[in-house]
């Protein structure tokens, strides 16, 4: 998507190495003078105006020094591990303190932080929530995130940083499961999602649902419409259909199922 630079001088990735990491390289190519990526797994060489800064997020002192010149943040970087909760704990609670943190001591203005629709999964299915309701995490994977959106509410009002809290569905190339074709992110919508956060004049603390413009719909981004996010794709059932299994009753799917405590399987088979 060609098109219009971004009014920052130094963006900072984090999550560089990962499946939405390498779309927002793509996405930031050209639109500012300096990016600087970031990851604990190996990256591609830079190009352009790219700097690799490989670093642990759970590394409080390197992730300050990450921060340095740096006026945006895109933070992606996280355990998608749902049954490890040294895991989550650390990387992103811990590391995520570290990157919001870091950056308002660095006199960022803005950060967008991949948060999940896993913040929400415990809601029905049957009910369209908007983005003002109360989080009800899934999973500890989405406890984490309940908990990266409420530190960047505490950074916009305490430090006036701001943030937009991105509640992704399933961003992936194509829906395949039943309950993606409510909650699937296209690529594109991906980079209209991003650019519109990072672009918007003035976010303060935001919450959007990052989804394209699916036939079934269980977010309601009207609260969230002053950040210009305007999806064009849509999931398109194959030919026989959108499968009619697994039907989850809960937005969260399988992460949602009850007495599922990550990292507890004597919980999980007693229930
Ligand atoms: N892809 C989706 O459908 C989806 C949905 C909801 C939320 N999200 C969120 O979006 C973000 C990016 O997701 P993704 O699909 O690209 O995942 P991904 O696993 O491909 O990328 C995550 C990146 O974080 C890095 N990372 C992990 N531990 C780290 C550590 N200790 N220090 C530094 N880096 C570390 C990994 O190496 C990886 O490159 C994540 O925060 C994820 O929770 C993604």
């Amino acid at each position: 998507m060609a098109g219009a630079k971004l009014d920052y001088d130094r963006i900072l990735v984090t999550g560089a190495a990962g499946y939405l990491g390498k779309l927002v390289r793509g996405s930031l190519r050209g639109r500012v003078p300096h990016v600087r990526l970031t990851d604990i797994a190996p990256m591609a060489p830079a190009v352009g105006g790219e700097e690799l800064y490989p670093c642990d997020l759970a590394d409080a002192a390197g992730i300050t020094r990450a921060l340095e010149g740096v006026d945006a943040v895109v933070h992606l970087g996280a355990s998608l591990n749902v049954d490890n909760w040294q895991q989550t704990l650390s990387i992103n609670i811990a590391g995520t303190y570290n990157v919001f943190d870091a950056a308002r001591r660095a006199g960022a203005r803005r950060v967008v932080y991949a948060s999940s629709h896993h913040a929400v999964g415990m809601y029905p299915t049957s009910q369209q929530i908007g983005i003002d309701v109360p989080m009800r995490p899934d999973s500890l994977y989405g406890l984490s995130k309940c908990f990266g959106e409420d530190l960047a509410r505490y950074c916009w009002d305490k430090f006036g940083l701001e943030a937009v809290c991105l509640r992704i569905g399933s961003a992936k190339p194509a829906a395949v499961e039943r309950r993606e074709y409510a909650t699937w992110l296209s690529e594109p919508d991906f980079e209209r999602l991003l650019l519109a956060s990072l672009s918007a004049p003035s976010v303060g603390f935001s919450v959007v649902y990052g989804m394209s413009d699916n036939g079934e719909v269980w977010w309601d981004n009207a609260g969230a419409a002053h950040l210009g996010f305007q999806p064009f794709d849509k999931a398109v059932p194959p030919a026989g259909g959108i499968p009619a299994a697994p039907d989850y009753p809960l937005q969260g799917g399988k992460r949602a199922a009850h007495g599922m405590l990550e990292g507890d399987a004597r919980l999980g088979a007693k229930r």
